[in-house]
C-alpha cells in the first residue's frame, strides 16, 4: 500500500494559509500577463508551418480543437490551485490525492514536458535567429545551423544557436534570475505588438483563394495538427504555480488561467487564418520561421524582421520560465526523497538551485543540439496531455475523498467538465504517432524501474523517516 501514500494535506492547506509566506501581490491582470508570457513562442511562430501542411487552412480549427482541450483542462487545474495553492503544481496535487506513484510518475512526466519544451522552443528560436542575422547578411557554416537529419538532403550536425541560448539562459539563472512581473509585462508587450503588427499588415495580403479548400486532410489532418499545435497553449499551468502570490485567488485564478488561454486561442486563430491567407499552405514544407516567412511572401521584409525579433525575445522568456519551472519540480521531488537530495541544495552565496540548474541546462540544451523539433514537440504534448488527464481525475478523486475541504474555485460543472478534458486530452493522444507513443512508453519504464530502484526507499514520506509528515 506504500504505493499509494499521501502527503497530509490538511498540512500543505495550512501551510499556504499561514501568514508570513510570499507576499500576495498578484492580480487579474498580472496573471493574465503571466500566463500569455509562458504560452507565446515556438507553438504560434514556429509549428503553424507543420500544422498548415496537415491540416491545410483548417489549422484555423485545430487551434480551436487544441483551446477546447485546454480549457476543460484548465477549468480542473484552478480548482486545485485554489483550494491547495503551494509550490510544486500537480505534482504536489497527486502526492496528496492519488498518492506517491501516480505523483512520481507526473514529476517523471513534468520532467520530460519542461525539459524537452526548452529543447524545443530553443531550437524554435535558433531558426529565429538564423533568418534574423540572415536579414544582416550574415550566414552560419550549414553544418551548424540544425540537428543531424533535421533538414533533408543537407548535412547537419549540431544547433549551436539553440545550444548556446540554453547555456546562456542556464547561466543566468543559476547566478539568480528573479522573472519580475513587470519585465515579463514588458516582454509579454513585445510579443503581443509583434502579432498585431502581423496581423495588421498582413491582413492586407490575404488571398481568399487560399482558403480553398478549407480541408483538404479531412477531420483526420485537422485532428492530427490539433494534436500538434496543442504545444502552442502549453505553459499556462504556470500561472497556477503563481497561487501563494494572489491577492485573491478564488477570483483570480481562474481569470488568469482562463483569460491568457482565450487571448491566446483569438491570436493564434486570426494569426493562422492571415498565415495561411497569404501563403499556398504547401509553401510551408521544411520553413521553421512560417510566420515572418509569410511576411517575405508578401514582400513585407522590413514587418517580417520586427516579427524576427519579437519572436526571439518571446520564446527567450518561455525558455527562462519553463527553465526555471523544471528546476522547481527537480527541486520539490528531490525534497521529497524522490530525486538526489544533491539536486535541492543551493548554493551557499547564490541561494540557487545551482547544480540542478547546470543539470537541466546541459542535458535539454544537449537535446536541443542533436535531436530534430518536430520530434521533440509531439514528444511534448503527449506527456502534457497525460499530466491534464491525471489532474482530471485527481479533481475528481479530491471531490469524493474530501468534500469537505473549502474550495475557493470550484471547477464548473462536474463531472462533465473533467470527464470532457479526459476525452479530449486522449482523443488528442490517439493522433500523435507510433514513435511519439513509443518513446513516451520508454520513458514511463524508465520513470517506473528509477521509482522501484531509488525513489520509493528514499522517500522522506517512507514510514521510518523521523522527519515525515
Ligand atoms: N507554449 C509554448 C510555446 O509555444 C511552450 O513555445
Amino acid at each position: 500500500m506504500s504505493l499509494f501514500r499521501t502527503k497530509n494535506l490538511d498540512h500543505m492547506v495550512a501551510q499556504s494559509r499561514a501568514a508570513g509566506g510570499l507576499k500576495k501581490v498578484l492580480g487579474p491582470v498580472d496573471l493574465v500577463l503571466m500566463g500569455i508570457g509562458a504560452i507565446v513562442g515556438t507553438g504560434i511562430f514556429v509549428l503553424t508551418g507543420t500544422g498548415a501542411l496537415t491540416a491545410g487552412p483548417a489549422l484555423t480549427l485545430s487551434f480551436v480543437i487544441a483551446a477546447l482541450a485546454c480549457a476543460f483542462a484548465a477549468l480542473c487545474y484552478a480548482e486545485f490551485a485554489s483550494t491547495v495553492p503551494v509550490a510544486g503544481s500537480i505534482y504536489t496535487y497527486t502526492y496528496a490525492t492519488l498518492g506517491e506513484l501516480a505523483a512520481w510518475m507526473i514529476g517523471w512526466d513534468l520532467l520530460l514536458e519542461y525539459g524537452l519544451a526548452t529543447s524545443a522552443v530553443s531550437v524554435g528560436w535558433s531558426g529565429y535567429f538564423q533568418s534574423l542575422i540572415g536579414g544582416f547578411g550574415l550566414r552560419l557554416p550549414a553544418e551548424l545551423t540544425a540537428a543531424p537529419g533535421a533538414v533533408p538532403g543537407v548535412r547537419t550536425l549540431l544547433n549551436l544557436p539553440a545550444l548556446l541560448i540554453m547555456l546562456a539562459l542556464t547561466a543566468m539563472l543559476s547566478w539568480g534570475v528573479r522573472e519580475s512581473a513587470r519585465v515579463n509585462s514588458v516582454m509579454v508587450a513585445i510579443k503581443i505588438a509583434v502579432i498585431l503588427l502581423f496581423i495588421a499588415v498582413g491582413a492586407r495580403h490575404v488571398e481568399p483563394a487560399n482558403w480553398r479548400p478549407f480541408m483538404p486532410f479531412g477531420m483526420g489532418g485537422t485532428m492530427s495538427a490539433a494534436a500538434l499545435v496543442f504545444f502552442a497553449f502549453i505553459g499556462f499551468d504556470a500561472v497556477t504555480s503563481a497561487a501563494e502570490e494572489v491577492k485573491r485567488p478564488e477570483r483570480d485564478l481562474p481569470i488568469g488561467i482562463i483569460g491568457s488561454l482565450a487571448v491566446c486561442a483569438v491570436l493564434y486563430v486570426v494569426v493562422s487564418a492571415v498565415m495561411t491567407g497569404i501563403v499556398p499552405f504547401r509553401r510551408f514544407a521544411g520553413v521553421d520561421h512560417p510566420v515572418s516567412l509569410a511576411l517575405q511572401f508578401a514582400r513585407e521584409d522590413w514587418v517580417a524582421g520586427f516579427v524576427d525579433l519579437g519572436a526571439i525575445l518571446g520564446m527567450t522568456t518561455v525558455i527562462l520560465v519553463m527553465t526555471y519551472g523544471q528546476t522547481r519540480v527537480i527541486f520539490a521531488m528531490s525534497r521529497d526523497g524522490l530525486l538526489p537530495a544533491r539536486l535541492s541544495t543551493l548554493h551557499p552565496r547564490l541561494g540557487t538551485p545551482f547544480f540542478a540548474t547546470w543539470v537541466v541546462g546541459l542535458v535539454f540544451g544537449l537535446i536541443a543540439a542533436l535531436v530534430p523539433l518536430d520530434v521533440l514537440a509531439e514528444l511534448i504534448n503527449i506527456g502534457t496531455l497525460a499530466a491534464f488527464c491525471l489532474v482530471s481525475v485527481a479533481v475528481l478523486v479530491l471531490r469524493k475523498r474530501r468534500p469537505d475541504l473549502p474550495r475557493a474555485f470550484r471547477c464548473p460543472g462536474v463531472p462533465a467538465v473533467p470527464v470532457l478534458a479526459i476525452l479530449f486530452c486522449v482523443a488528442l493522444m490517439t493522433f500523435l504517432g507510433r514513435t511519439t507513443w513509443i518513446a513516451f512508453g520508454v520513458w514511463l519504464a524508465i520513470g517506473l524501474a528509477v521509482y522501484f530502484g531509488y525513489s520509493r526507499r528514499n522517500a522522506v514520506l517512507r514510514p521510518d523517516r523521523p522527519d515525515r509528515v
